[in-house]
């Protein structure tokens, strides 16, 4: 995607709220060093790595909190222990699905 100049964004960067993320144990461990929330490293997380966060809240005062990701950083040891999070697979699609690849191919974004 960088080759291209494609800049990725969060199909949903709290995980739509799955596997216990507002809580999760490593998430909140690495948050407490910098006085943050497990949604705010994971925000943060994904920023470091240039990936566009658009989460979204009905909540005032999470909203204000999504916002504030920008006064800490995360370590090199930090990214680490987040990144061996990885499941290793999309949740959502099958990016291995020939039939998949073969939809998002037949969009055409502008002439
Ligand atoms: N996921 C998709 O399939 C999809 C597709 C197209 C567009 N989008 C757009 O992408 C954006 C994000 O996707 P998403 O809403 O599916 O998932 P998301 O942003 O990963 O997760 C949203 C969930 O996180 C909760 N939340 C937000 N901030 C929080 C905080 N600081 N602490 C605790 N809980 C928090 C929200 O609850 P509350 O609202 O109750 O705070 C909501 O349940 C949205 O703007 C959506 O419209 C998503």
């Amino acid at each position: 995607m960088k080759h291209y100049g494609v800049v990725p964004e969060a199909w949903g960067p709290f995980a739509e709220g799955n596997h216990g993320i507002f809580t999760h144990p490593v998430l909140t461990k690495i948050g407490e060093k910098y006085g943050k929330s497990a949604a705010q490293v994971a925000l943060r997380w994904n920023v470091d790595r240039g990936v566009v966060v658009i989460p979204k809240s009905v909540h005032k005062d999470r909203m204000e909190q999504n916002m504030d990701i920008w006064d800490f950083a995360l370590s090199e040891d930090d990214m680490k222990e987040i990144e061996a999070l990885d499941l290793g697979h999309s949740e959502i699609v099958n990016h291995y699905d020939p039939a998949f690849v073969q939809m998002i191919h037949s969009f055409k974004v502008h002439d």
